[in-house]
């Protein structure tokens, strides 16, 4: 038996004015679409914007049902709809927010497991790793450089 050690690294910044300025705009823009996110039963409400390879941003915000598992979340939504404008796009980068109307979420809120899952079938396809931001409401703003590295022993189609 060997004992082996997976370790992430990761940046922190201390607010949206430390990013750099390409990713400010990202994040701006996850901010205002997290605004018209459908979230009558969490009231929690999360923004995406993803930057592709020409230079667009592309946006999503979760969407809710009375059939709770029918809904879905903020960084799908921004990610299918980019895939089925263009199937051939690539994602450099993704700005993630987050607040609730219950409380001030003062934690960076990372993407949930099933978009970990997602964003890694985009990375894995376009051999380009993708940057991911994500925040709160308030507080710190988290970087990884690769959705690897917030999903090791990931699941892909080398599998199939
Ligand atoms: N949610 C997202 O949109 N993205 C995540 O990565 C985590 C969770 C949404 C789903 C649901 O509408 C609400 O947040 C509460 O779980």
């Amino acid at each position: 038996m060997k004992l082996k050690n997976i370790s992430t690294a990761y940046a922190v910044y201390e607010s949206v004015d430390e990013l750099p300025v390409d990713v400010q705009k990202l994040m701006e823009a996850a901010i205002k679409i997290k605004d018209n996110a459908y979230a009558p039963y969490s009231n929690f409400k999360v923004g995406a914007a993803l930057l592709l390879a020409d230079g667009s941003i592309a946006v999503g915000n979760n969407q809710e049902n009375a059939a709770y598992p029918s809904g879905l979340c903020a960084e799908r939504v921004a990610i299918f709809h980019a895939s089925s404008k263009d199937p051939k796009m690539e994602i450099l980068k993704i700005a993630i927010a987050a607040s609730s109307e219950l409380n001030t979420v003062s934690k960076p809120v990372g993407p949930c497991g099933a978009c970990r899952q997602v964003l890694s079938e985009y990375e894995v396809k376009q051999q380009k790793e993708i940057e991911i931001y994500f925040m709160g409401e308030i507080g710190d703003i988290i970087r990884t450089n690769s959705v690897a590295d917030l999903l090791p022993f990931g699941f892909d189609k080398s599998f199939l």
